[in-house]
């Protein structure tokens, strides 16, 4: 994993991806840590102080226009090497239900959670196949190249028995589908395609109920990472050793 990206690295699990990656090894050449607003991102301040390979990037998912940038100062930055890893983490799930929500709020939940990772993830992909060509490893793994979409249980049809949380539901199950669609069309360049369960975390997003740290989390996560092969790809991983594939 010589090059990664993560968006919504400014805080809760995306800023831990940050924190233990800037001191994972072998140490990456480049993390690209980009949130929506870099200069009152404060922690990944401090951290790119300290680590010159962490790169602060602006990305706002639902601000195209801030996509372009981001890719041209990336591809600067790794040259031949292209992009390994994209991690596809900023999300929303506020949890209102349908006698409430507005086209405007569903609008919003959709453009964050589903249709901005499928765009962000068309803006990389020349770099992700630069990254796979590039690479010398020859099977399907994260030191090759990788999109890693953030999903949720709360996502699964299965799952669901208590209803709620209009649209978010919905954007995270459409999450699970474009993982599945996307490693079809990127398995001859051996571009592992995954949907990863983070577990229930304490974060904005999670509650301060949750049993996770976004660092325990995290932690936990980059151990399965390692892990995935050619078997993962197209589907929906729980944060469990041995992996364990979760219901849709
Ligand atoms: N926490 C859990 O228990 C849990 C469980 C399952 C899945 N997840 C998933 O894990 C991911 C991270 O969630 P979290 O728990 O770390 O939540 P969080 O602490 O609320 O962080 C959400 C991140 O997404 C960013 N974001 C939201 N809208 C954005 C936009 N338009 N452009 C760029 N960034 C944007 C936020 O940036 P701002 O600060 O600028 O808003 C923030 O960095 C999400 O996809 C979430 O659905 C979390």
């Amino acid at each position: 994993m010589k090059t990664i990206l993560v968006t919504g690295a400014n805080r809760g699990i995306g800023l831990a991806f940050v924190r233990l990656l800037a001191r994972y090894e072998p140490t990456p050449a480049f993390i690209f840590a980009t949130c929506r607003s870099p200069d009152t991102a404060k922690e990944l301040q401090d951290l790119a102080a300290t680590h010159t390979h962490v790169r602060i990037l602006k990305i706002d998912v639902q601000n195209e226009s801030t996509y372009g940038p981001a890719v041209e100062a990336v591809s600067s930055l790794v040259g031949e090497n292209g992009l390994n890893v994209l991690i596809n983490n900023a999300g929303v799930f506020p949890k209102d239900g349908y006698e409430k929500v507005t086209r405007e709020y569903l609008t919003s939940i959709f453009e964050i959670n589903i249709i901005g990772p499928i765009r962000i993830t068309q803006a990389f992909l020349p770099l992700l196949k630069r990254g796979a060509r590039n690479s010398k490893i020859e099977r399907f793994s994260i030191e090759r190249a990788a999109v890693i979409n953030m999903a949720s249980k709360m996502g699964s049809i299965s799952l669901n028995t208590s209803g709620g949380a209009a649209g978010s539901r919905e954007s995270k199950a459409a999450l699970n589908m474009f993982t599945r669609s996307l490693s079809i069309e990127l398995k001859t360049d051996k571009i592992l395609v995954v949907s990863q369960c983070p577990g229930w975390v304490s974060t904005l997003n999670g509650g301060p109920d949750a049993p996770k740290t976004p660092e325990i989390s995290v932690s936990e996560m980059l151990q399965i990472f390692a892990l995935y092969s050619e078997e993962h790809t197209g589907c929906y991983l729980d944060n469990q050793i041995p992996l364990t594939f979760s219901q849709y």
